[in-house]
């Protein structure tokens, strides 16, 4: 039976896409090869290429406006490093905010560059807000925010109005929600969530803030490299890349993102309404701040623990234990989580108060 797969990631994808892909590694296109062993300049795979770059600036609404879409390597974690080697002047400074786990191992790598400035920090509250009120030097290099805290169940409703480049990591809520990305310079993504495999990493840059460093720029670090040989500088990950477009489509057939969003607010509603009225739970992260990818929350009486484990595991969920940093419970419902998984849940919290 298929789980209701609750994980932070690698996750739930769409079926069709699993389907998909598939079918794709025992045959091709009808090529009589599969995904798996086809050369990354054939023809095929270069149409699959060229059609992911453009179906992500076409969702994201950035056609036309001087954006590249490169699927990379190294995960989110790599472009920790690469953005202050590309964005950060020599003897320049970087500012940021810190809101988490992921925010915070993005700092420790731009500090190497050089004056890493913290605006605000949520992290004496266990991050369990954003912080709003802060400023931005107008002399930074750029500004690097995290849209979506995966760990702590928070998420940025807002962002600033700010002069300086705005570099975003939004590994865990891209394509989940409808925002002016035309406020971004540089966005970056692991696949791993709402786009694909875990194998490729997805960057959104704004041509014209590259090159301004007077740094040499190892050249599988360099934005401009990959730009270059149109994301393919070295062998990218094929099948990452070809599953991630097979999202893309589904998800451009669904509607695009204004359409998934509106599915995605109906599932954090329905969470959370029963996170708020249930007795015996209570959420972890500030209300205004609640994520509605990545729903936190914890027992209030932690005997109840054996039982509801057992309870939810009956119902077939899958990966809903909270990161240690939190403990409690993380519901992860990305892009390709039903709202059906997210109403046995909910069932499931019900029946665990009418047990007690
Ligand atoms: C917001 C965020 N940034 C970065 C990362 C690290 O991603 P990767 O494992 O692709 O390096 C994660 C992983 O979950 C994440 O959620």
């Amino acid at each position: 039976m298929k789980k209701h797969n609750y994980s932070a990631g690698p996750c739930i994808l769409p079926q069709e896409v699993f389907e998909k892909s598939a079918q794709a590694i025992l045959d091709f296109n009808n090529s009589g090869l599969s995904i798996l062993e086809i050369s990354h300049r054939s023809m095929d795979f270069v149409a699959v290429m060229e059609e992911a770059r453009a179906l992500v600036l076409e969702l994201l609404g950035l056609e036309g406006k001087g954006y590249q879409a490169l699927f990379l390597q190294g995960g989110a974690s790599l472009e920790f490093l690469m953005v202050p080697y590309n964005l950060m002047k020599n003897n320049g400074k970087a500012s940021y905010l810190d809101t988490g786990t992921w925010a915070s191992a993005a700092i420790k790598e731009a500090k190497f560059f050089g004056e890493t400035i913290v605006v605000a920090s949520s992290k004496s509250e266990n991050y369990s807000f954003i912080p709003k009120d802060y400023t931005i030097p107008v002399d930074a290099d750029y500004f690097h925010c995290t849209s979506n805290n995966t760990i702590f169940g928070t998420q940025m409703k807002s962002f600033p109005e700010t002069n300086v480049p705005m570099v975003c990591d939004m590994s865990s809520d891209i394509f989940s929600r409808t925002l002016d990305f035309s406020k971004f310079d540089l966005i970056y993504a692991g696949a791993q969530k709402n786009m694909g495999p875990a194998g490729t990493t997805l960057v959104v840059v704004k041509e014209e803030i590259l090159g301004k460093t007077n740094r040499h720029i190892p050249s599988m670090l360099d934005y401009q490299q990959h730009i270059a040989k149109e994301s393919m500088y070295n062998t990218p990950a094929v099948f990452a890349i070809y599953s991630s477009l097979l999202t893309l489509k589904w998800l451009k057939n669904l509607g695009g993102i204004s359409a998934i969003e509106k599915i995605n607010e109906a599932k954090a509603n329905l969470l959370y309404e029963e996170i708020d009225r249930n007795p015996l739970f209570k959420g972890t992260a500030v209300k205004e701040d609640r994520s509605i990818m990545n729903a936190t929350f914890l027992l209030n009486d932690e005997t109840h623990k054996e039982q509801f484990d057992l309870l939810w595991k009956e119902a077939g969920i899958s990966g809903l234990n909270g990161h240690r940093s939190v403990g409690g419970y993380r519901a992860s419902m990305y892009n390709a989580l039903p709202i059906e998984s997210v109403q046995v849940l909910v069932d499931v919290m019900k029946n665990l108060e009418n047990r007690i």
